[in-house]
């Protein structure tokens, strides 16, 4: 079998005996990574990753458990500081040393844990840090413009088609998937460029699945790059445009998903089948 290689991603960087193929910068790229390395002690997960992440593309990141998924994208969301390779935004080097910092470069993150503050408003999870202020000397004494707040909420969860009864209520008392389309439609109402989802749907049911995807699907839409880690291998070929297969710390293949089966995927992460370039 034959897979297709979008040539984005010099996925044979790091192969064993093989010397890496010069990586080139894509400056069409949202976000892109390069030969990223990242060692915890002796331990090396990533071992020289190249991912180029694309505006109104979804780009999927599957692997087995302990495949660096995750840590490759808090290196990406400046959780992480590599230990080797380059990080670009729009073409140019970055350096990302926090959240904050990736934050500034109009990337977002949603995690497996939310990170929403439960006894917070819907619209102030969403405003969290960057609430605005009432027009005049309410704003000078430091009152927020709270109407405004939940009236521009309510427009981005209608748009991203999360329906809930009140966008008062504390975010403690919604359903997780609400909570999960609380917490994409904060990302997507602040990225400039990028949004990075890891298990956006573990433990949600289906309809609550149906909803986070649709979400996913309205920040490509909305020329964002988005890059999903998911194990749900089914969806991902339903959803990505692309397909990056990690194993043991390095991207090792790059698949069209028309192109190939959930069973073809899990033979290239599991190392049964090679990827042909
Ligand atoms: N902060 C850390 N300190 C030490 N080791 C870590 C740390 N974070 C991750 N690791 C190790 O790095 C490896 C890759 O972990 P990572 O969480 O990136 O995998 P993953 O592909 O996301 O797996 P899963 O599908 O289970 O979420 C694992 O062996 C893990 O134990
Ligand atoms: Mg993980």
């Amino acid at each position: 079998m034959t897979f297709s290689q979008s040539g984005s991603l010099p996925t044979q960087s790091g192969t064993a005996g093989a010397s890496p193929p010069p990586t080139l910068l894509h400056h069409e790229a949202a976000l892109q990574a390069i030969d990223i390395v990242k060692n915890f002690g002796s331990l090396n997960v990533l071992r020289g990753v190249s991912v180029s992440l694309f505006r109104g593309e979804i780009t999927a990141i599957v692997g087995d458990n302990g495949a660096g998924k995750s840590t490759f994208m808090k290196v990406l969301c400046g959780e992480h500081i590599p230990d080797g390779g380059q990080l670009c935004v729009n073409g140019k080097e970055v350096r990302l040393r926090s959240t904050q910092d990736a934050q500034r470069y109009g990337i977002e993150t949603v995690y497996q844990d939310l990170a929403l503050a439960p006894d917070l408003s819907v619209a102030e999870n969403v405003y969290l840090g960057r609430e605005l202020p009432a027009a005049g000397w309410r704003g000078t004494l430091g009152m927020l413009d709270r109407a405004a707040m939940q009236a521009s909420t309510a427009e981005t969860l209608r748009e991203l088609g999360v329906t809930l009864k009140t966008y008062r209520t504390t975010t403690k008392s919604l359903s997780g998937g609400q909570r999960q389309g609380v917490a994409i439609a904060r990302a997507i109402k602040w990225a400039r460029h990028a949004i990075m989802l890891d298990e956006p749907t573990a433990a949600l049911g289906t309809l609550q699945r149906e909803m986070v995807y649709r979400a996913i699907r309205a920040a490509a839409k909305r020329n964002l790059a988005v890059l999903l880690i998911s194990h749900d291998l089914p969806q991902v070929l339903e959803i990505a445009d692309r397909i990056i297969v990690m194993r043991q710390g390095r991207a090792i293949a790059n698949l069209l998903p028309c192109d190939v089966t959930v069973r073809d995927v899990v033979d290239v992460m599991l190392g049964a089948k090679e990827v042909t370039q």
